[in-house]
């Protein structure tokens, strides 16, 4: 009965471990988490007329407008992108995060 209460505990450690090892990692410079199933669908590749994600020079006269304006957009909708950008739980923050990396060369 013994043994049987100490392996039983052994296997919850060896199990805690484990989880440990494979929490996922951020590393700088990956996209935030709501890109690839939202904006990502058409910035990746610059789906009618978006400006694709790493594409600095494509961003440029977008940055120009200020972020207050570009978060707006978003918000809002412009022309082919629908109002949030198919993300309905981004906040304006989550919004800024996104439009930094989709403008920063990857
Ligand atoms: C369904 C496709 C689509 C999705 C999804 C999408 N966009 Fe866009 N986005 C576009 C298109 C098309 C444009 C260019 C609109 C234009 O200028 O006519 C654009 C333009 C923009 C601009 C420039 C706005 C401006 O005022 O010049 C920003 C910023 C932007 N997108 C951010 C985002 C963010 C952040 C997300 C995700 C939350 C997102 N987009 C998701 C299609 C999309």
């Amino acid at each position: 009965m013994r043994t049987i209460v100490f392996i039983r505990r052994a296997g919850i450690r060896v199990a805690a471990v484990a989880a440990l090892a494979v929490t996922p990692v951020v590393l700088a410079g990956d996209p935030p988490a709501q890109y690839a199933a939202s904006c990502g669908a058409c910035h990746a590749v610059g789906v009618a007329g978006a400006p694709a994600t790493g594409n600095v020079d494509a961003w440029a006269p977008r940055m120009a407008k200020g972020m207050d304006a570009l978060v707006a957009s978003v918000r809002n909708g412009l022309n082919a992108m629908p109002p949030g950008g198919l993300c309905n739980s981004c906040s304006d923050e989550d919004n800024v995060a996104l439009i930094t990396y989709m403008a920063t060369a990857q």
